[in-house]
């Protein structure tokens, strides 16, 4: 545990920032659920996958490539169906919908995990920013692709962060989804993490006739793969102080696990979560219009790619 988790306060939910995923699950058995974690080989996504095995929960965990996703099922107890799923590749995504098909799994709950950040350098896919189309554009395709494997009472948990705050000010550069118009890359990170809460946000009205939800969350900051690309003096102070104050993988996951499983969540849907509990994100991640028009743009981009 972190020293601030060890000091940190426990919220409405009776968890908080010092809770770890398997805190969050303790006494929960998730025997008979399937549930998916993508980028289930580094960082939250992995302790995740392991914690869903822990409890019972049959596990499919994507990755990358399969032989990551092999690595990352063989490494955890429990059952687990390794998949591959490269997020930035429209054909591995639908290629993994088809398998999650074809294994007959009725999820009860899809954890959108996998994230890039903060690329130095300008980079596409399929001729949008790399940030936008992987931590959005992918998890769309697979999660739209997958509502129909979803359990009648089926989460989606996306995971976020508190950076979606660094988004621009319109929230989402419709003109410029391609960066050509500027690039900036915490700015686009921003942008990607505003996509995910709104893509939560508004799949939740569209799920609002159901018992299934969907929630965006931040999971906390942990020193993960994630920074990979981090400079000086970000990455001084995140190495230096880092051991004191950032989440461990274990208090990283406990967020979207706590979200994906625990009863107390039942029926809560289109909301955005920290530290185990409620939290508000910046205001403008309520704008209904917003969230439909990100969902109706990202749906005419899938269909043109699976056109071509
Ligand atoms: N760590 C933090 O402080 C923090 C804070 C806020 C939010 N988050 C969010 O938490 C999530 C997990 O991050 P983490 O910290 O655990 O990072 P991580 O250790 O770097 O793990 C990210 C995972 O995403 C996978 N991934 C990257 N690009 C992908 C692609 N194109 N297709 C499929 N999978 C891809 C990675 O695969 P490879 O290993 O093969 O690259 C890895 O499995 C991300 O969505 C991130 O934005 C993290």
């Amino acid at each position: 545990m972190s020293l601030y988790g060890l000091l940190a306060g426990r919220g409405a939910s009776g968890f908080g920032y010092g809770s770890t995923a398997t805190d969050v699950t303790e006494g929960l058995s998730l025997a008979g659920q399937s549930m998916l974690v993508t980028g289930c080989n580094s960082g939250i996504g992995q302790e995740t996958l392991r914690v869903l095995a822990l409890r019972g929960a049959r596990v499919i965990g994507t990755a990358r490539t399969l032989e990551k996703a092999e690595r990352a099922c063989a490494a955890v107890g429990g059952q687990t169906l390794p998949l591959a799923c490269e997020l930035s590749d429209p054909a591995s995504v639908l290629g993994c919908v088809a398998a999650v098909k074809h294994a007959g799994a009725r999820l009860d709950a899809v954890v959108c995990n996998a994230g890039i950040m903060a690329l130095p350098e300008l980079q596409k896919a399929h001729g949008y920013e790399l940030q936008f189309f992987t931590n959005h554009v992918g998890h769309f395709m697979l999660v739209t692709g997958l509502l129909a494997e979803l359990s009648v009472l089926g989460r989606v948990v996306v995971v976020s962060s508190s950076a979606h705050r660094q988004a621009p000010r319109a929230g989402i550069e419709f003109e410029n989804l391609d960066g050509s118009k500027g690039y900036s890359p915490w700015s686009a990170y921003g942008q990607s993490k505003f996509a995910n809460l709104l893509f939560a946000k508004e799949l939740a009205r569209r799920l609002a006739t159901s018992k299934q939800t969907a929630n965006a969350v931040h999971p906390g900051v942990i020193k993960t793969n994630l920074q990979r690309h981090m400079s000086a003096p970000l990455s001084v102070l995140f190495n230096t102080f880092g051991p004191l104050a950032l989440k461990s993988t274990a208090e990283g996951a406990a967020t979207q696990v706590y979200v994906a499983t625990h009863p107390a969540l039942a029926g809560v849907s289109g909301r955005y979560f920290a530290d185990c509990n409620l939290a508000t994100p910046r205001a403008d991640a309520d704008d209904a219009a917003l969230a439909r028009r990100l969902w109706e743009t990202t749906e005419h981009i899938v269909a043109k790619l699976r056109a071509s």
